[in-house]
């Protein structure tokens, strides 16, 4: 059976370039980065080429880059270390952010490290900015915004530029989960007033386990984990060196290809939402269908029957990969701490559709007249 994957937001194929890329590190240059002799020097040079290479693309010097295994560890580290190194006693975020985000802030208010409070949303699941700046101006401790720039299940855009200068008004530390951004996105971290940003490779066809955390560089944070010297001894371990080789190959070409792959994915959404709209009457959209939104992300919002019910099972058994159905969104047990913050009284069944350049419009109408079918 030809499957068609579009939960491209939960993580994406390795890319075939990317994988080239990575496979001598696995084998003959193998050696330990730290490791003095020429194996070493090898894969210290290939850590150091990568991280070069995407201070560059996300205009950013080297020194504000540090390799992780993933966007949790990278949004843990930032939000730890605000708290435990820069003296922020109270933190702001939302309900609607990632898990890594909201359990991290979370554990540090149940260690009694801080107070958390969750600024509200507007009707369609975007950050109340203008409660947010009451939040800031009513505060009376050092303080850390964590925010997410695109939401991973109903992709809302967070204005990044807009709230870190709101930030830096109030003189509050901002983190920002750009998991699903970076690789999607062009940054240009130099005139952006964040403070941390988390990413992710796997996210734009890079391998899982490779992240990267951006620390701005007037940002003085302690280890965060303990050991060796690597990464300027702010997070010991042997290095991921194919992990970080793969991570800055797959930004190199989504960078490369940044302007047709968005516009094609773009259409991708488009057109997925123009085809539902008419197959199904009833249907509705989850968060901000405008341009305020991630063009990898469609969410669709299903009435609730026992068809739709059991719709992601029929789309799983048909070889169609999607995110969300039955009684609880992606999956996860009690329904989406997403959906439920946006829509408290929602009944309607989310169901994420989301898309890479390896998308076609043919995938697309099969999948509107599965849809259809087992409706
Ligand atoms: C918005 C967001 N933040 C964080 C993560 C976690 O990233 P990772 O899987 O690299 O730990 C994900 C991926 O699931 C995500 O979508």
């Amino acid at each position: 059976m030809q499957k068609i994957y579009l939960d491209n937001a939960a993580t994406t194929p390795v890319d075939p370039l990317v994988l080239e890329a990575m496979l001598p590190y696995f084998s003959e240059k193998f050696g330990n980065p730290s490791s003095i002799y020429s194996y070493g020097r090898e894969t210290r040079m290939a850590i150091e080429r990568a991280r070069k290479s995407i201070a560059e693309m996300l205009h950013t010097r080297p020194g504000e880059l540090f390799f992780t295994s993933g966007g949790t560890e990278s949004s843990n580290t930032a939000i730890h270390c605000a708290v435990r190194d820069l003296g922020c006693q109270r933190i702001i975020t939302s309900p609607i952010e990632h898990h890594a985000t909201l359990h991290t802030v979370e554990f540090l208010k149940s260690l009694g490290a801080c107070t958390v409070e969750y600024v509200g949303l507007t009707q369609n699941g975007h950050v109340d900015l203008v409660e947010l700046e009451s939040l800031l101006a009513g505060g009376q401790v050092k303080t850390l915004v964590t925010l997410m720039h695109a939401n991973n299940e109903v992709g809302n855009l967070l204005d990044l530029n807009l709230v870190g200068n709101l930030c830096r008004q109030y003189g509050a530390v901002f983190h920002s989960d750009t998991v699903q951004t970076i690789g999607h996105y062009q940054f240009n971290l130099e005139q952006s007033p964040v403070d941390f940003l988390s990413a992710s490779a796997h996210k734009f066809h890079g391998p899982k386990g490779s992240g990267l955390l951006y620390i701005r560089q007037d940002v003085q944070i302690k280890p965060f984990i303990h050991g060796g010297a690597q990464e300027r001894l702010m997070r010991a371990g042997t290095e991921n060196v194919a992990g970080i080789v793969g991570f800055a190959s797959a930004l190199e070409l989504a960078t490369m290809h940044h302007d047709e792959d968005s516009v094609y994915i773009r259409s991708l959404k488009s057109y997925m939402q123009e085809k539902l709209t008419e197959a199904i009457p009833d249907i509705r959209f989850n968060g901000d269908t405008g341009e305020q939104s991630l063009y990898t992300v469609l969410s669709a919002a299903f009435p609730a029957t026992e068809k739709t019910e059991m719709l992601s099972i029929n789309l799983d058994m048909a070889g169609i990969c999607i995110s969300g159905g039955s009684a609880c969104s992606s999956g996860a047990q009690g329904g989406s701490h997403v959906i439920k913050g946006i829509y408290p009284h929602e009944s309607r069944l989310p169901i994420r559709f989301s898309f890479s350049k390896h998308n076609t419009f043919a995938e697309i109408d099969i999948v509107v007249s599965k849809i259809k079918e087992f409706l």
